[in-house]
């Protein structure tokens, strides 16, 4: 970002204080620009001159998050759900404005590549139904394989519980009786548990592995890495 911003507004949106604070954090030392020129919480600034606490400034707005999200996360911003993927950032960035938000929702009990991001325009249209993105989901099933989940997957006329369109086909996998992985392009609520339910099987463990041309790497469980502007998905 080369633009420039008043200094207040651009530390107050990355949640670093309030605005009002920050004035005494220049006069503190904590607020300082990168040339050692003057700053008021008025001066018009570009992201990359300012430090705090001598560090560079968080990533500014555009930002997309991968993180390896474990079992046991909810996706959501409600304190009262239990621990929360926003747990697993800096404290600071709940307060960032705009605010940070995943990318469509893997459940509580299922782990893997989750994207966030501040980016509304993006968000939308990933999360978009017309937006065809695959996504690679790795289950375990409580009982064996019958042999015609590929086909009825495949078929484009599968119909969930409650819906009023089929799924779109997907692609099975089959790594042995009791695992798969299945490539959805939807993201319909559970759709990989329920996509099982409708034949016959439940899941016992899901994990995302790919979403897009992504995919985890070395990212252990838990953890979390800013995509570059050539990896942001499109
Ligand atoms: N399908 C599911 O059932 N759960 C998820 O979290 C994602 C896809």
């Amino acid at each position: 970002m080369n633009s420039k911003t008043r200094l207040d507004k651009l530390i107050g949106s990355l949640g670093y204080c309030s605005r009002k604070e920050v004035a005494s954090l220049i006069r503190e030392g904590i607020i300082t620009h990168t040339e050692n020129l003057p700053l008021k919480p008025d001066t018009k600034v570009s992201h990359e001159h300012i430090l705090f606490e001598k560090e560079p400034l968080d990533p500014p707005q555009g930002m997309v998050i991968l993180m390896n999200k474990p079992v046991g996360y909810v996706c959501s911003h409600d304190d009262g759900e239990g621990r929360l993927v926003y747990d697993l950032l800096p404290e600071r960035w709940r307060r960032r404005d705009p605010k940070i938000s995943t990318v469509g929702r893997l459940d509580k009990d299922t782990s893997g590549l989750l994207l966030l991001t501040d980016d509304g325009a993006l968000l939308h249209r990933l999360t978009s139904p017309k937006h065809h993105v695959s996504k690679i989901y790795e289950a375990t099933l409580d009982r064996p394989l019958k042999g015609d989940e590929e086909a009825i997957f495949a078929s484009g006329a599968l119909m969930l519980n409650g819906e009023k369109t089929p799924c779109i086909p997907a692609h099975l996998t089959v790594i042995d009786e009791t695992h798969a992985t299945l490539e959805i392009v939807e993201g319909r609520y559970h759709q990989v548990r329920r996509m099982f339910a409708a034949v016959g099987n439940h899941v016992v463990s899901l994990h995302r592995s790919s979403f897009g041309d992504l995919t985890l790497g070395d990212l252990e469980v838990g953890e979390y890495r800013i995509l570059t502007q050539k990896e942001i998905p499109n």
